[in-house]
């Protein structure tokens, strides 16, 4: 029988807890993943799913274009860093029912775990990205990523505000996210309401900023999601040390080269965000 902990699916999701891990952005629980799974990562994990149903979990939100899917999750309350080390006990996946309102366990988060507090987030997130994207996105990722959280102590909490420094901090992130970013004022986490003011941005960005608390960020795969949210991080990182030196900015890449690097690299940036 095949190992589900071998199937390309579980391998990726858990390769990207412990990348997250390394980066330093979940200390304790902090964070957490999904991924939605295609029809033939459920045909090949399938001989491992619990033989007994599981029962149905009500998630607060109900999202149609989600009817039937089957979700990779990370657990709420588990620590990234122990995934590689215990798969089944700190991920799991579940199944969403044909209203696309509930969920139930069909493999790992065992002894009683359950998906992260935010599956509602990530659940209204993945049904924005999976529509708005014709389907092609499959990943949503949560982390506490630092230097982006410093920066929302420091900016004023707009799109525009933070996409500006974020684009020009480092070359290449007009190209890595044309449309900008979103940022979502301080809320409290694991609610409703996060869930849908998070999933309002999504429509139209890659990844939001969440206030004081870290990064949200979708994409099609595994490395493409990580490599939004490290590109963010990593310029957020740069714009900090900037600010830090205390010294004024004497040059910074203007809008006409931000204009430049689209029209080279064949991307619409979002004209909202510049002058
Ligand atoms: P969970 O452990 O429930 O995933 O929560 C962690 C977190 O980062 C909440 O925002
Ligand atoms: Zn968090």
């Amino acid at each position: 029988m095949t190992d589900i902990l071998k199937t390309p699916a579980v391998e990726g999701f858990i390769r990207m807890c412990e990348d997250g891990w390394l980066q330093g952005w979940h200390e304790r629980n902090g964070g957490n993943l999904t991924y939605r799974m295609t029809e033939e990562d459920v045909e090949t994990a399938r001989p491992a799913f619990t033989a007994e149903p599981r029962e149905w979990h009500e998630m607060g939100v109900a999202c149609e274009n989600l009817a039937g899917e089957y979700f990779i999750t990370t657990g709420s309350g588990k620590y990234f860093r122990n995934v590689p080390l215990a798969p089944a006990a700190n991920i799991g996946i579940v199944e969403i029912n044909d209203a696309g309102s509930a969920w139930r366990i069909v493999w790992g988060l065992e002894n009683g775990a359950v998906p992260t507090s935010e599956f509602p987030t990530h659940v209204m997130n993945h049904s924005v990205r999976k529509r708005v994207t014709g389907g092609a996105n499959r990943v949503i990722y949560h982390c506490h990523a630092t230097n982006v959280i410093a920066l929302t102590y420091v900016l004023p909490l707009t799109d525009r505000d933070f996409t500006r420094p974020l684009w020009q901090s480092a070359t290449e992130c007009p190209v890595v996210f044309p449309e900008g970013v979103g940022v979502v004022p301080w809320m409290v986490p694991g609610g409703v309401d996060i869930a849908k003011a998070t999933s309002k941005l999504m429509e139209t960005y890659q990844a939001a900023v969440w206030a004081q608390h870290g990064l949200f960020a979708s994409g099609p795969d595994f490395d493409t999601t990580f490599g939004l949210a490290h590109t963010i991080e990593k310029s957020a990182e740069i714009y900090v040390k900037v600010l830090s030196t205390g010294l004024p900015v004497r040059q910074t890449i203007e809008d006409e080269s931000l204009r430049a690097i689209a029209r080279d690299f064949g991307v619409t940036l979002n004209e909202a965000f510049l002058d």
